[in-house]
């Protein structure tokens, strides 16, 4: 039946264009002081500890008058948090010194009680996490409430004890009252452009030109390679690593060449649980790179596949010119 069919297309089109949804305040707020309906009215003013400590509100210290990236993570969470925390340091280093003067970044701990300010430190500290980013932690039933209101909540979340929680990060500007949740799967140049041009209302366009420069490449990829650029690059680099920046998992240029391919293999299928063996190379690494185990990323045959063959071809890209030039 036609009609079907046009449901159906629109429900594609629907779904395809929930990448950025504005999101709705809870009740039809009253304008407030700052002439939005996202006021101090809707938001709460939750009091928060930072990782160092110090004693903050949610409204007033943290996002009046701003432009700020909220998500919600837990230091215990061991893969779907590593992941997100890359891609927002990505954002932080796209957006470079902006980040602590017109652009604010937290993360705030869903597990208050295992996460205290001394333990967020050193999260922080294992990401490389720098000024204008600030994780904190709280009271339990104080961030419950605050979750409720920025729509992130799930229902039926335990504090900590369920692996999952909602990744989406909350991009928004409380001054001209947009706010939109972005999905855990967008590029972080994109998030950077939300956060440093459009949520600014593009008053500052110029400011992010020369990072656009930076940005990888427009070429067809192959699907190892667009797989490595949405779920792997915000902690590695396959060559071409920036001196003095050191990335949160190492560098993978020749990496398949230098190990062997069964461990290879296993390794980007289960890290998790090789590093719970005490897989000698994998326990070398883990202390290696501060720490921080390289997450389960749930990656099927044909995805494993296609980014060896990835890893192999660009190592292989690479290193050709030096090659050579040694022949006469
Ligand atoms: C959240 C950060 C993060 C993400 C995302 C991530 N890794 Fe890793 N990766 C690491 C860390 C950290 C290590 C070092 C070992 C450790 O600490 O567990 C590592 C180690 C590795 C190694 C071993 C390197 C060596 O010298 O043998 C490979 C290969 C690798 N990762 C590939 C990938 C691929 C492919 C993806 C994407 C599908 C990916 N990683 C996603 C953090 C990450």
């Amino acid at each position: 039946m036609a009609w079907s069919w046009r449901v159906l297309l629109a429900l594609c089109m629907f779904a395809a264009g929930l990448h950025y949804w504005p999101i709705k305040p809870a009740q039809s707020a009253q304008a407030s002081g700052s002439g939005t309906p996202w006021g101090a009215d809707y938001f709460p003013n939750t009091p928060l500890v930072t990782q160092d400590g110090e004693k903050v509100r949610f409204f007033d210290d943290l996002i009046k008058d701003k432009v700020v990236a909220i998500n919600f993570i837990f230091t215990g969470c061991s893969d779907s948090c590593p992941v997100e925390t890359a891609r927002l340091r990505q954002v932080q280093k796209i957006l470079g010194d902006r980040v602590g003067k017109d652009i604010f970044l937290y993360s705030i701990s869903i597990d208050p009680y295992n996460d205290t300010p001394a333990t967020l430190k050193r999260y922080a500290e294992k990401f490389n996490i720098g000024p204008g980013w600030t994780l904190l932690t709280g009271e339990p039933a104080d961030i419950e409430q605050l979750r409720r209101r920025l729509g992130l909540y799930i229902d039926g979340l335990e504090n900590g004890r369920s692996k999952d929680h909602n990744l989406s990060l909350i991009i928004g500007n409380q001054a001209t009252g947009r706010w939109m949740k972005a999905s855990p799967f967008e590029s972080p140049y994109i998030l950077a452009d939300r956060l440093g041009n459009s949520l600014h209302n593009w008053k500052q366009a110029t400011a992010m030109a020369n990072d656009y420069a930076n940005a990888p490449e427009i070429r067809p990829p192959s699907s190892g390679e667009q797989i490595f650029r949405t779920r792997c690059s915000s902690c590695h680099t396959v060559g071409n690593r920036e001196p003095g920046q050191p990335g949160i998992g190492p560098d993978l240029l020749g990496v398949t060449r230098q190990r062997e391919a069964s461990w290879l293999n296993r390794w980007l299928r289960e890290p998790d649980q090789m590093l719970a063996e005490k897989d000698p190379l994998a326990t070398l690494l883990y202390e290696q790179y501060n720490r921080l185990a390289m997450p389960n990323m749930r990656l099927g045959d044909e995805e494993v596949g296609a980014l060896i063959s990835y890893l192999e071809e660009e190592t292989a890209r690479q290193q050709a010119p030096l090659a050579d030039r040694g022949k006469p």
